[in-house]
């Protein structure tokens, strides 16, 4: 595990107004230039004080710059999730370093970088076991793990994890992604169900097909014909979910899926 640019607490004093002043947001896959940083971006300018985490620090320093060029606090730390105890440190070490946390995203995930994208009948165990791995198991424990945090703290936090439609419609040649992120759907209802008396709640954006350009909409994609609002979603449109997600304005949302895909998931055959 590498972190940068501990955290200083003047950073915490420079924080900016917003829906997340001063909430205390770990973000896993944080990195790159898709989801994970456009999440953390949103979140800063929101006033969240962020810790960036990713496998590959040269991307979460990349995010973490990037917020700190726009006057936000933040850290970057690296660590790869698949390692139980690499991130167990890791969660300890935004906590220490934030000086506590109130907010988990967990944005880590995916299929076609990871596995091929085979029928059900093709799929190698080996597959199974990296879909589980990489889109649900570090989670859950990282679940397990803030829910310690909270409850040490205030007793309250909030959760958000990165879906998929996957999850929630047939995925065919994706059928471990979508059975995993079928599983974070119910991860969400059972933190919910256990955690409200407390406060804490968890849900999970379910995002459709979503343009990895950070300028948006690709309508060459050939997907777009099949999305009845023509377009793909673009990384605003999953960081805005998020956002909404983690914000005071869903304190009564918990245990839910947040289908953010332009209608491709209520689209039926006579459409
Ligand atoms: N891209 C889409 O169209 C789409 C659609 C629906 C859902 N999603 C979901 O959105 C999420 C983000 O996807 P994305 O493609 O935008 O990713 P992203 O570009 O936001 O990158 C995620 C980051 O995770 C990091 N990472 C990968 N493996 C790691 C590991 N083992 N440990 C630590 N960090 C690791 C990568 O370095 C990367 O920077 C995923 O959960 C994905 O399933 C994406």
């Amino acid at each position: 595990m590498r972190c940068a640019n501990a955290f200083s607490p003047m950073l915490a004093a420079m924080t900016v107004p917003g829906r997340l002043a001063g909430r205390r947001t770990l973000v896993l896959g944080g990195g790159g230039a898709g989801i994970g940083r456009g999440i953390c971006e949103r979140f800063a300018g929101e006033g969240a004080v962020l810790a960036v985490a990713d496998v590959d620090h040269g991307r979460a320093e990349a995010t973490a710059e990037a917020i700190r060029r726009s006057g936000g606090a933040v850290i970057a730390i690296s660590a790869d999730v698949r390692d139980a105890q690499a991130l167990d440190d890791m969660i300890t070490r935004s906590a220490d370093d934030l000086g506590g946390l109130d907010i988990l995203i967990t944005v880590i995930g995916g299929q076609v970088a990871f596995v091929p994208a085979v029928p059900l009948t093709e799929m190698a165990d080996t597959d199974w076991d990296t879909m589980y791995e990489l889109n649900l198991r570090y989670v859950a424990r990282a679940v397990r793990r803030v829910l310690g945090i909270f409850t040490h703290q205030s007793g309250s936090g909030c959760i958000v994890s990165i879906g998929s439609v996957a999850g929630v419609m047939a995925a065919p040649h994706q059928a471990g992604y979508g059975v995993m992120k079928a599983g974070l759907l119910s991860l969400a209802r059972t933190v919910a169900a256990e955690q409200a008396p407390y406060g804490t709640r968890m849900n999970v954006v379910v995002a459709g097909a979503i343009s990895m350009a950070v300028a948006n909409v690709d309508s060459s994609d050939e997907w777009v014909d099949e999305i009845p609002m023509g377009r793909l979603g673009s990384i605003a449109d999953v960081a805005n979910a998020a956002l909404f997600l983690a914000s005071d304005e869903a304190a009564y949302v918990t245990g839910q899926g947040l289908i953010v895909d332009g209608g491709v998931s209520v689209r039926g055959p006579f459409a």
